[in-house]
């Protein structure tokens, strides 16, 4: 009987995927998006910085390998497929992935990046896709006397954000007579306000939060006020049929609930087992990263 079910049923998801499929080819070209240039003909190259989460980060399964993941790698993969194109992601130092849209080395940079108008000589920017804020980050022994931006604004106060991004300007405006620490990856600033050399740093909200699964000892102090709220794709500038079609799909991923349900996904991915920061030539998690979630496991 139940394996009578499951022919049944396997019988229907065919005959569904073929009408799909003949839907595809037959009606549904007019609203398909118009035909896009991209760097490497039939695929869509997108660059990420995976210290990310819930935006990018790798999950790592039971066997312990790294696997690309997150909000932003979900919906690159959405739009790909809307576009009917292979896609190609390209993991990146975040000032990397700056620069390869700069250089219209890649299609477009899904990085949760902010639509900064300074940025929009050297990239074109998408619709929003998810809104955010930015926030003051130190640890919990920190807490009380990290607590305004007058206390964060001292010379002998050590404060941190990552290279190249929005965090490193509003700590620039923020905290001008502090000295700034400005580090490669999100994943350094945590290890290096954890350790206790940096009293604290401008991170997203979103991802300071989800940091702080994993490192309860970190703690929010303050909003930081930035008036560009919210994370958006970067698109190599000047090519426009790409811009409408990645606009198209984000209009149709919001509308459909994907966009939603992409990033409750990512949330919950995030809390597991993960990595956040470049992996090894060998594709694998660095060791000293290893060892650092070790040591953090026995003292736990
Ligand atoms: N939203 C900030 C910006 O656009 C930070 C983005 C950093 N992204 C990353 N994957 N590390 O500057």
């Amino acid at each position: 009987m139940k394996k009578k079910l499951l022919a049944l049923a396997m019988a229907a998801c065919m005959a569904l995927s073929m009408t799909a499929f003949a839907d595809e080819t037959e009606g549904e070209t007019a609203s398909a998006p118009l035909e896009v240039q991209t760097v490497t003909p039939g695929k869509l190259t997108v660059a990420t910085s995976p210290d990310f989460a819930p935006y990018e980060f790798y999950a790592i399964d039971e066997d312990g390998n790294p696997t690309l993941a997150g909000f932003d790698i979900e919906l690159a993969k959405y739009i790909a497929d809307y576009m009917g194109l292979e896609l190609e992601i390209i993991p990146i130092d975040f000032n990397g992935v700056l620069t390869e849209l700069a250089t219209k080395s890649v299609d477009i940079g899904m990085s949760g990046l902010s639509p900064d108008p300074d940025r929009m000589d050297a990239m074109d920017f998408s619709d929003i896709y998810r809104g955010g804020g930015q926030s003051l980050v130190t640890v919990k022994d920190k807490a009380d006397t990290f607590n305004t931006f007058e206390a964060v604004n001292k010379p002998e106060v050590s404060v941190g954000a990552q290279i190249g991004s929005i965090q490193e300007t509003l700590a620039k405006e923020n905290s001008p007579e502090a000295s700034l620490v400005s580090l490669v990856n999100v994943t350094d600033i945590i290890s290096e306000l954890l350790a206790g050399k940096l009293d604290a740093a401008y991170i997203e909200t979103a991802v300071a939060e989800s940091y702080q699964k994993n490192y309860p000892e970190l703690e929010i102090v303050l909003d930081v006020p930035y008036d560009i709220e919210g994370t958006a794709a970067g698109v190599c500038k000047g090519n426009t049929e790409l811009l409408m079609a990645v606009n198209e799909a984000i209009a149709l991923a919001k509308e459909d609930g994907t966009i939603d349900k992409l990033y409750e996904e990512a949330e919950a991915l995030a809390a597991g087992e993960k990595y956040e920061g470049m992996l090894d030539d060998e594709g694998e998690v660095p060791e000293e990263a290893e060892s650092e979630a070790a040591t953090e496991a026995v003292t736990e």
